[in-house]
């Protein structure tokens, strides 16, 4: 039986058109944030299994991790996220990097899920972080990236950033609710998973887990606060941490977009304080785009140093449906200068041969390599979406000459030998 030509179940195949779409994003996306001083970074694809065992929590490890004994019978991990990798790398130069550290990585991650929209099984992730900024300025500093990279492409006013606090979160369900650490922990996960998996089996869980009707009522009286509300009910160090991280960012734009959310919980263990989550605000696409939040204790993993940081993720499949949902996808389609059209075998020798100075001066210049009918060249030629074609056929040949056609005017001329770039750029 022949095999398949599909991708295996929740990857893609990035055929030119999409991959020029890919390269662009994300290039903008580093132009944005080198801008703002973060310096590039990147790891291996397999790390060892108990690097994710540690901190990224249940769902990851037991769920979603794709992982394998290598032949030397060690337990190998292919990266779900970058931020124990990160962690690690961070941690092994810990003294001699100059803090606070801004990286940024796009890696690929995969993560055994159910494919859907926005879901996949490999993704590509813009990870953007910043180590050992203590303070909230560190914070304030990855809400302003997050809002500028979305603000290249035109879609901050679709757009909502909703933020938390995990310090917070611990306070309501340790202090207020009594809850156990264990408990506190399977609340978050039922809480975060609400809108997914409905009201009826959220309750269920909340009463599983032991929950009074009167520990519920107070849990939602949390979700419903205002920032103002809360400060008047769950005093604590998270609120006021909100509260002053909402004061440092009240003149910038991203202010605009952010909304104090007590449902944020964020999947992963590792979070300590500020959690956020941005939201396209469309009907059809209302999900989360991506997320993040400060983490205190990763870098403890690798030895007794300790170095908070704070940062997100961001997914290229959520980020590509909402541009795509809000018509924001740049036009990026490729194109040739020139395409050169040969009579026979000669031809294509000169045309290799008057290729190369071309491509030399920056003119993208491509071969038909064919001696094919001229208009099925020239067809090849525009599906490549090329600009100019050089017609070298026995006549040009015979004449040290060649024929320029304009692909988009029809409008041809003859070119004499040898090729002057710059009356060739001209008509490009
Ligand atoms: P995360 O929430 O697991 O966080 O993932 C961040 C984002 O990556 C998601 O919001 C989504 O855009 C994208 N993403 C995650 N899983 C998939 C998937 N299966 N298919 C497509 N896209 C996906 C983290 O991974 C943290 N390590 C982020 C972080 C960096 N926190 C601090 N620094």
């Amino acid at each position: 039986m022949a095999l398949s030509t599909k991708p295996y179940k929740g990857t893609r195949d990035f055929f030119p058109e999409d991959m020029y779409l890919h390269r662009h994003i994300f290039q903008r996306l580093s132009e944005v944030i080198e801008g703002y001083g973060y310096q590039p970074y990147d790891g291996p694809m397999l790390e060892p299994f108990e690097l994710y065992a540690a901190k990224s929590g249940q769902e990851i490890v037991e769920k979603q991790l794709y992982w394998f004994m290598d032949r030397g019978e060690r337990k190998v991990a292919m990266r779900p996220e970058m931020t124990p990798t990160l962690a690690r790398m961070v941690a092994s130069r810990v003294m001699e990097l100059p803090k606070p550290v801004r990286w940024y990585s796009i890696p690929n991650l995969w993560r055994y899920e159910r494919p859907q929209r926005g879901r996949l099984r490999e993704h590509w992730q813009l990870n953007v972080d910043i180590l050992g900024g203590e303070s909230l300025w560190a914070d304030a500093e990855i809400l302003r990236v997050a809002y500028s990279i979305i603000a290249a492409f035109e879609g901050q006013k679709n757009i909502k950033i909703f933020v938390n606090n995990r310090r917070l979160i611990n306070s309501v369900f340790k202090d207020q609710l009594k809850l156990s650490a264990e408990d506190a922990l399977k609340a978050s996960k039922a809480v975060d998973a609400r809108d997914k998996i409905g009201e009826e089996a959220y309750n269920k869980q909340l009463v599983e887990i032991g929950l009074s009707a009167e520990q519920i009522a107070t849990m939602e009286d949390f979700f419903n606060s205002s920032l103002e509300s809360a400060q008047s009910k769950f005093q604590c160090e998270g609120l006021d941490e909100l509260t002053s991280l909402f004061k440092i960012l009240e003149n910038h734009p991203v202010s605009q977009v952010l909304e104090f959310n007590p449902k944020v919980m964020r999947g992963l263990d590792y979070y300590t304080g500020t959690v956020f989550e941005v939201f396209d605000v469309s009907p059809e696409n209302n999900r989360a785009m991506f997320g993040g939040g400060r983490y205190d204790n990763l870098i403890g993993m690798f030895g007794n140093q300790t170095l908070s940081g704070v940062g997100f993720g961001m997914g290229d499949v959520t980020l590509k449906n909402f541009l795509e949902t809000h018509k924001l996808l740049p036009d990026v389609a490729s194109h040739i200068d020139v395409f050169f059209v040969t009579g026979n075998e000669d031809a294509i020798a000169k045309a290799a041969e008057l290729a190369e100075p071309l491509i030399a001066a920056g003119i993208k210049t491509s071969l038909s390599l064919s001696t094919a009918k001229f208009n099925a060249q020239l067809k090849q030629a525009n599906k490549l979406n090329a600009k100019l074609a050089i017609i070298l056929g026995e006549n040009e040949l015979k004449e040290n000459s060649a024929t320029v056609k304009n692909l988009s005017t029809g409008e041809q001329n003859t070119l004499s030998m040898p090729i002057n770039l710059d009356e060739l750029k001209k008509m490009i």
